[in-house]
């Protein structure tokens, strides 16, 4: 990682989880770094999150959706990380339209200011595992059928398609990521409908009831956010990851109810309940998922570290510390 000291890098929804933590780590790295972010507030955006990094890096308020703003900013940076995004699941569903002009408009904007003012410069593009839609065969290869179930995962899908597409016709570099569950630090609080070992951490520190569904014994791929951005920077930082997309999550098949009651033990509060299936579940439902990361690993070096206990235990001491800023 290395290659990121001196770089010149642009890191779109740089207040939310990933992009904070991708600005941290960076800005570690040696990077010169700039945030453009909209602040929305019904997404993970967080001052607090880079509260003691004031001054070492630009902030830049400004949304994606308007391309004179991002053709101008895109101009002079080595990578531009595109982490700005519509993330509720339920919302892509109820404002698709929405959904649509930040998940795929956006990126189109960027791609087209890359082409017109930046064609140097390496994007990064963070998909979802949900693109895949449900499953047929585990671990889930980047090979996959990919059928998406959802409004968010189609857009997903999407966009990954255009940055392949501004590489094959007008050579713009890119590496596109199909994330698992990522987990940890800086992620908002407030709703559930994110991360969902995050949302269950703050509802054992608020000592309540935990519902999973069903048994609980649905298959999920957790991946802890250090172990997250270490292998997008990873990937970013090499030219062999050029036009290339990876499965990107720790790999490791976790059962739904080993995960709660391990946030439970390590909390040492809340309590686990089970509950039926809601309705439609299975409108959206995956089925088992847990990543093949064979490809990122082999082309990059990049492995996880971090085990599901002491990802959990690292999360809880930070909302523990920094609950205010969070709750
Ligand atoms: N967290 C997950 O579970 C997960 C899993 C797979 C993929 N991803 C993808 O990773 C990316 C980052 O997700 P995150 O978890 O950090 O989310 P987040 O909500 O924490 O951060 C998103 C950031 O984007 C900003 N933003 C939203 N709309 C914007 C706009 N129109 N213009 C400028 N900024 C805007 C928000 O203010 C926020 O700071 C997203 O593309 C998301 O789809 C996330």
């Amino acid at each position: 990682m290395s290659e990121f000291k001196r770089k010149k890098i642009l890191i779109f929804g740089g207040l939310g989880l990933i992009g904070s933590t991708t600005a941290r780590k960076c800005i570690e790295l040696g990077a010169q770094v700039t945030i453009a972010d909209n602040r929305e507030p019904r997404y993970g955006a967080n001052d607090f999150n880079l509260h003691d990094l004031k001054g070492e890096f630009e902030l830049k308020i400004g949304d994606i959706r308007q391309s004179e703003f991002v053709n101008e900013l895109v101009k002079g940076y080595d990578y531009i990380f595109n982490f700005a995004a519509q993330v509720n699941h339920n919302l892509s569903i109820e404002d698709p339209i929405l959904d649509n002009q930040i998940n795929c408009i956006g990126h189109i904007n960027t791609l087209m200011a890359c082409r017109l003012n930046n064609p140097e410069a390496k994007l990064i593009y963070p998909g979802s595992r949900l693109q895949y839609g449900q499953i047929k065969e585990l671990p889930v290869k980047e090979t996959h059928p990919r059928q998406p179930l959802s409004v968010y995962a189609i857009h997903k899908n999407t966009a990954e398609q255009y940055y392949q597409a501004f590489f094959k016709h007008y050579n713009i570099r890119s590496v596109c990521f199909r994330i698992t569950n990522p987990y940890g630090p800086r992620a908002q609080m407030k709703t559930s409908g994110y991360s969902i070992i995050n949302w269950f951490i703050r509802q054992a520190l608020d000592n309540k009831e935990i519902t999973i569904f069903g048994e609980g014994q649905q298959i999920r791929d957790y991946i802890y956010i250090d172990d997250l951005i270490e292998g997008i920077l990873t990937a970013a930082g090499n030219p062999k990851t050029d036009g290339e997309v990876f499965n990107l999550g720790s790999g490791i098949a976790t059962p739904f109810r080993q995960m709660a009651e391990t946030i439970i033990k390590v909390v040492g509060a809340g309590t686990l309940k089970q509950a039926p299936w809601p309705k439609n579940y299975d409108h959206f439902e995956t089925g088992n998922f847990y990543a093949d990361i064979t490809a990122i690993k082999s082309t990059t070096g990049w492995q996880p570290e971090t085990a599901l206990k002491a990802g959990i235990e690292k999360t809880v001491d930070f909302y523990r510390k920094y609950r205010e800023f969070y709750w």
